[in-house]
């Protein structure tokens, strides 16, 4: 597949069908810069697996806005001719109205996060987002429960979806993906994880769209491969990203205390995320 012109970007529903299928999981990788973003999709192509690219509503301000982001990738896509799939996904959006402006600005997926509300509103919130994106071709992942830790300064207590909360989110908005809190928790984990797999093997029997695991940093490796058992076609990660890079660039500094340029600074932590990025992607045995 050649991208070029304005369907550079695609969707998540067939790399996360095929995943599911393949007893695989395709990464989401949070970006946070130009950098993050050239350096993921420069690996991902070298390994040539699909992409998910999240962008969390405090780094979308970060970088400027949804209008800047897409521009940024799509010119990335197109100067670094990238031809593997890569989806541009709004990560925790909070309201219809970030999903909406992302959607407008060309975003091809969004995550509308309504689990801080009852169920019923949830719902009530999920299906406008739905209502909308579908009409563009923008697939929808949504959240039940609580995924606990810490993002993008929101702190969260956590409370693991049910069966019955899952089904009812899904029958109710028609998503295309779920994200049911069953333990992972976002930021460094205090102890190790507690991921209710059972249920998590009871919701993707008695569901047919793919399953998200939030929080992916910091699970050993033997639970991320039960998970995906489990039926878990996308795992997202973000904090092993920031805690690599920013290792490296720590040391880079601490070793040359005269380094003023920008490009070595930044470029100084691009040899560890490209590194991460490969790890979690032969982990997760992605696959085209
Ligand atoms: P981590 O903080 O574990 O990397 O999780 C990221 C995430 O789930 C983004 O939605």
């Amino acid at each position: 597949m050649i991208n070029l012109g304005d369907n550079m970007l695609v969707n998540f529903n067939e790399m996360l069908g095929k995943a599911k299928e393949g007893h695989y999981a395709v990464p989401h990788f949070n970006i946070n810069n130009l950098e993050w973003t050239k350096y993921i999709l420069e690996k991902c192509q070298e390994l040539d697996v699909p992409v998910i690219l999240g962008v969390s509503e405090g780094a979308a301000k970060y970088m400027g806005g949804f209008d800047a982001i897409t521009g940024m990738v799509k010119g990335l896509i197109k100067d670094l001719e990238i031809t593997i799939p890569v989806c541009l996904h709004v990560d925790h959006g909070q309201s219809f109205e970030t999903c909406k402006k992302a959607i407008d600005a060309g975003f091809t997926s969004v995550m509308i996060d309504a689990s801080k509300l009852e169920l019923e509103e949830n719902i009530k919130v999920t299906k406008e987002v739905v209502d909308y994106a579908h009409q563009f071709g923008v697939s929808v992942e949504a959240e039940v429960g609580h995924i606990g830790g810490t993002e993008d300064n929101i702190t969260a207590e956590e409370t693991n979806a049910t069966l019955a909360e899952c089904v009812a989110l899904v029958n109710g908005t028609g998503i295309d993906a779920i994200a049911p809190a069953l333990g992972s928790v976002h930021g460094f984990y205090k102890g190790e994880p507690n991921l209710d797999f059972e249920r998590m093997a009871l919701i993707n029997q008695t569901l047919s769209i793919p399953l998200v695991l939030h929080g992916g940093s910091g699970i050993p490796d033997d639970k991320i491969q039960k998970a995906i058992e489990c039926g878990t076609s996308k795992i997202n990660v973000n904090t092993e990203l920031q805690d690599a890079w920013t290792h490296a660039l720590r040391q880079f500094l601490k070793e040359d205390e005269k380094a003023y340029d920008p490009r070595k600074v930044i470029g100084s932590g691009e040899k560890a995320l490209k590194d991460k990025v490969e790890e979690k992607v032969r982990l997760f045995r992605t696959q085209k």
